[in-house]
């Protein structure tokens, strides 16, 4: 037997090699803690950051709709930074061909899988029958799976809620889930409240609609063999820790947007990777490299600097921080010195 001073399993290289994990390409995604596909919110820069904050949480894109892979400025909605890897792109739709040539491409792009929004219930959305109201209809959402998991070899999985509108027993969520996972699909990320698509607004079926874990613990319990992720509340360590007694992994949306730093614990918690204790400072100055990396590419500063406006959230200074870069990053001519006469300013509050 050939001997080895590495381990010989993939996941076991990724954790001898840490730095090494962006570089490495391999099916056995982990999935323990992931950031939340959020429109407007987790486009590249934001996924950058995150990524400086955490290099082991799985990134998740906003949801990108297939007319706009296939018809649109494609570099626009998928290109990414290789430093962001792992990244799921998330993708809209409801056609099997279409999705089908989506995931083919953003697999050709270096997205490491390729997720499939059942959950999201804007009227834009429904108006062209995809996203939250598919979870009427598992046999469709089965034949998308299987359309894309024919082209590709990255994972095809599925973010869904818990039911929709007056589907609100648990039956109707393991009905759903049962003809996707025959089709092959071995991962649901479910975002434990239910939809309700008329009369709420996004953000309100984000808020009203109570949240309820058990229903995903069960759905864990009935399928032991697959992969479920739990979304929607999640704010702390401490409920991380529940939830991984009944579940795989969790995934974070606000919480991660609102207060960033918050999360630098995540890769020595859930990847036993050695802590390190990064600043704010530190991740901002890192962040701001970045920033001038991109503006020399005519990347707006406001497109990059409004995701650090929450860097400093619940310290002295925050205010101050938040204040200065809202005035100030607008302007074209903007360049890398707001970040830098803003983080004079936070200092000159915490002397
Ligand atoms: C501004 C915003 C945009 C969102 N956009 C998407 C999206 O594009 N696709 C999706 O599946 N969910 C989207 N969501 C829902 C989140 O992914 C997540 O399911 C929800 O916010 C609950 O998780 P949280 O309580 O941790 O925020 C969005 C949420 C927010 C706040």
């Amino acid at each position: 037997m050939a001997s080895s001073k590495f381990p010989a399993r993939a996941l076991d290289i990724i954790a001898f090699f840490p730095l090494m994990t962006n570089s490495i390409t391999y099916s056995g995604l982990n999935r323990k803690i992931c950031l939340a596909p959020m429109m407007d919110y987790t486009d590249r820069h934001f996924r950058y950051l995150m990524r400086l904050i955490s290099k082991r949480m799985l990134l998740y894109t906003e949801m990108v709709h297939c007319g706009a892979i296939l018809f649109g400025d494609r570099d626009r909605f998928l290109a990414f930074d290789s430093i962001e890897e792992p990244v799921s792109i998330q993708l809209g739709g409801n056609d099997p061909k279409q999705l089908a040539e989506c995931a083919k491409i953003a697999e050709d792009y270096g997205y490491s899988e390729v997720n499939l929004n059942v959950g999201c219930p804007s009227d834009r959305v429904q108006s062209g029958q995809f996203g939250a109201c598919l979870m009427a209809n598992p046999q469709l959402v089965a034949e998308c799976v299987a359309a894309m998991q024919a082209i590709v070899s990255i994972p095809v999985t599925v973010k869904n809620r818990i039911g929709i509108d007056k589907h609100t027993d648990y039956d109707f969520l393991y009905q759903f889930v049962t003809p996707i996972a025959q089709a092959g699909c071995t991962t649901f990320i479910v975002h434990a409240r239910k939809a309700w698509l008329q009369g709420l607004s996004p953000k309100q079926n984000r808020e009203i609609p109570p949240l309820e874990y058990e229903k995903v613990y069960r759905l864990k319990q009935d399928f032991p063999g697959l992969n479920i992720i739990i979304n929607g509340g999640i704010t702390d360590y401490e409920q991380i820790d529940v939830h991984l007694q009944h579940v795989d992994g969790v995934m974070i949306g606000r919480k991660a947007y609102d207060d960033p730093y918050y999360w630098r614990d995540i890769d020595h918690r859930y990847f036993g990777i050695p802590r390190t204790d990064i600043s704010r400072e530190i991740f901002v100055k890192q962040y701001a490299d970045y920033i001038q990396s991109q503006l020399s590419n005519d990347v707006y500063l406001k497109h990059m600097a409004r995701h650090i406006l929450n860097m400093f959230a619940g310290q002295p200074g925050a205010k101050v921080w938040r204040r200065f870069l809202s005035e100030n990053i607008n302007n074209r001519s903007s360049g890398i010195e707001i970040i830098e006469q803003a983080m004079d300013l936070q200092l000159k509050q915490c002397a």
